[in-house]
C-alpha cells in the first residue's frame, strides 16, 4: 500500500504550516520519509489516512494509558460535552480531577493549566516568587517544555534536530540559568557551594524521558530534594511525562516513597489530560498560597482546568489502577525483552533503559547515564530501525531519542505484532550502521 493520501496531505500542510507539522518531531525529519496522518485510533492500534493500520508505541507521546478511544473516557468525555465546552468559571470536574492527583502524589496543592509547557513555566514563576531568588538550575538533556528559560541544552526535538539551544530566546533568558550534567552529584555540590545563595529552584525530570529513558541513579533526586532544602531553594520534580505513567504514583512512587523525599513543587501533564490539553502544578501548601489570587505570583489561563480535558483526565485516572500498570508492565517487558534479543542477535550495539514502566532503546551501547552518552546513538541505525518496523506496522517515536509508550490497551496480538517486526528491524539497523 503506498502512502499517496499522507503525502498529499503533507504537501498541503507544509504549504500552510512550517515543515507541516504543529510539533516538529511530528516531522519524520530525524528518520526521513513522510509522517503518516493519522484518521483514527482504537486501543493500541492507529489507522492512517491511506487505511494502513499501526500498533502505536507513541501513545500521544505518553498520555494515552489506557488506549486510544477508551469506551469509558468516551463516555465520559460526550456526557461532558453535551453539558457544553467551557465556561470560564469553576466546575466540580476541576476539583475532582484536583482532589484524584492530591490524593495520588504528595501535592497538598495544585493548580490546573493546559499544557506542561505552561506547568513548568508557572512553577518556576512560583520558586522565584517564593524564594525571592533568581537562579534556575536544570539538567543537560532534560526537556520541561519551550519555556525560555529552560531552553538551554533541552532534549527531544532539540536534540533530534541538533539545535544547540534555539534562535528567538534571548540570553538573558537563560542567563540566570544553569545546565549541570544529569546524575552528576559533583557538579550539584559545585553549583550550590559556587552560589547556593541566589538558586531558586532545581528543575529535573523525575526520570529523564527526553533523551530516551535514563533513570536517576538510586540517591539521586534524594540528593537534590536535599541540597534543596540546605539552601532555601526549592526542588522541582516535573512529572509531566512520568506522571500516572511510570507508576500508579509516577517516578515520586518508585524512588521519592522509597527513600523519604518530597519534592517542594510537582509538575503533571499528558496521563491526567487523558488524551486532552490539561496539565497541572503542585506542591506545598505554604509555597502554593504565594500563587495569585492569594499571593503576589501571578498565574492565570482562559482555558485552565476546561470542563472536557477534566473530565477525560479524571475518567483516565479513574482507570489507571494496579492491574493496567501491571498490564503494561507484561506489556512494556515483553517488547524490551523481544528487542533487546533481536538487536543483539543481529549485533546492533544498544542498551534498553526503564523507568517503572516507561523504557527506551538507545542505539548505542549502555549504560547510558547522561546526555553525552545519549548523543552517541547511531541515529541513521534508528532511522532504518524505525522504518522497517513502520513497514511491517509498527508506529515507533520518529526520534531516537524518545521513550516507547505501551497502553493497557496492547493486547497479547498487539504484542506479537511487534514481536514479529523485530527481527527485520534489527537486520535492518545493522545494514545501516555497516553502510
Ligand atoms: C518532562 C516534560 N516536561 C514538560 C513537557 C512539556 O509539555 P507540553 O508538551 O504539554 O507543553 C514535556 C513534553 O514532552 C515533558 O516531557
Amino acid at each position: 500500500m503506498t502512502s499517496e493520501r499522507s503525502e498529499a496531505l503533507f504537501a498541503r500542510a507544509s504549504a500552510v504550516t512550517p515543515g507541516g507539522v504543529n510539533s516538529p518531531v511530528r516531522a519524520f525529519r530525524a528518520v526521513g520519509g513522510t509522517p503518516r496522518f493519522i484518521r483514527s485510533a482504537s486501543g493500541p492500534r492507529l489507522v492512517d489516512v491511506d487505511g494502513r493500520e499501526y500498533v502505536d508505541l507513541v501513545g500521544s507521546w505518553g498520555p494515552m494509558l489506557v488506549g486510544h478511544a477508551h469506551p469509558e473516557v468516551s463516555a465520559a468525555v460526550r456526557g461532558a460535552l453535551a453539558r457544553g465546552t467551557s465556561y470560564g468559571a469553576p466546575t466540580e470536574a476541576e476539583v475532582q480531577l484536583a482532589e484524584e492527583i492530591v490524593a495520588r502524589t504528595p501535592v497538598e496543592q495544585v493548580r490546573l493549566v493546559s499544557s506542561g509547557t505552561e506547568a513548568t513555566m508557572s512553577a518556576i514563576r512560583l520558586a522565584r516568587g517564593f524564594t525571592g531568588r533568581d537562579v534556575v538550575v536544570k539538567f543537560a538533556g532534560c526537556y520541561h517544555g519551550h519555556v525560555d528559560a529552560l531552553l538551554a541544552s533541552a532534549g527531544s526535538g532539540l536534540t533530534t534536530l541538533a539545535v544547540p539551544g534555539t534562535a528567538g530566546v534571548p540570553e538573558t533568558a537563560t542567563a540566570l540559568t544553569r545546565v549541570l550534567r544529569y546524575n552528576d552529584r559533583d557538579a550539584v555540590a559545585e553549583v550550590f557551594a559556587e552560589e547556593g545563595d541566589r538558586i531558586a529552584c532545581v528543575i529535573t525530570e523525575a526520570a529523564a524521558g527526553n533523551m530516551g529513558v535514563i533513570p536517576p541513579e538510586p540517591g539521586f533526586n534524594q540528593l537534590l530534594a536535599q541540597t534543596c532544602a540546605q539552601h532555601g531553594a526549592l526542588f522541582v520534580s516535573d512529572e509531566v511525562m512520568t506522571g500516572f505513567r511510570a507508576s500508579r504514583r509516577g517516578q515520586w512512587g518508585l524512588d521519592g516513597a522509597l527513600e523519604g523525599w518530597v519534592p517542594d513543587l510537582m509538575t503533571f501533564g499528558k496521563v491526567m489530560g487523558g488524551g486532552f490539553p490539561a496539565a497541572a502544578f503542585g506542591g506545598r501548601e505554604d509555597v502554593m498560597a504565594m500563587l495569585s489570587p492569594v499571593g503576589p505570583v501571578y498565574q492565570a489561563g482562559t482555558l485552565s482546568g476546561n470542563p472536557i480535558a477534566a473530565t477525560a483526565g479524571l475518567a483516565t485516572l479513574r482507570l489507571a489502577t494496579d492491574e493496567v500498570y501491571a498490564r503494561i508492565t507484561t506489556a512494556g517487558d515483553a517488547i524490551k525483552d523481544a528487542a533487546d534479543k533481536a538487536l543483539s542477535d543481529a549485533g546492533v550495539p544498544h542498551a534498553v533503559q526503564s523507568a517503572g514502566t516507561m523504557f527506551s532503546v538507545f542505539f548505542t551501547g549502555g549504560p547510558v547515564r547522561d546526555y553525552d552518552a545519549a548523543q552517541r546513538q547511531d541515529t541513521a541505525a534508528y532511522a532504518a530501525f524505525f522504518h522497517a518496523m513502520l513497514d511491517r506496522g509498527v508506529y515507533l517515536p520518529p526520534s531516537a531519542y524518545e521513550a516507547w509508550f505501551v497502553s493497557s490497551a496492547h493486547d497479547d496480538a498487539a504484542v506479537q505484532t511487534v514481536l514479529d517486526a523485530l527481527p527485520a528491524a534489527a537486520a535492518a539497523a545493522r545494514e545501516a550502521a555497516r553502510a
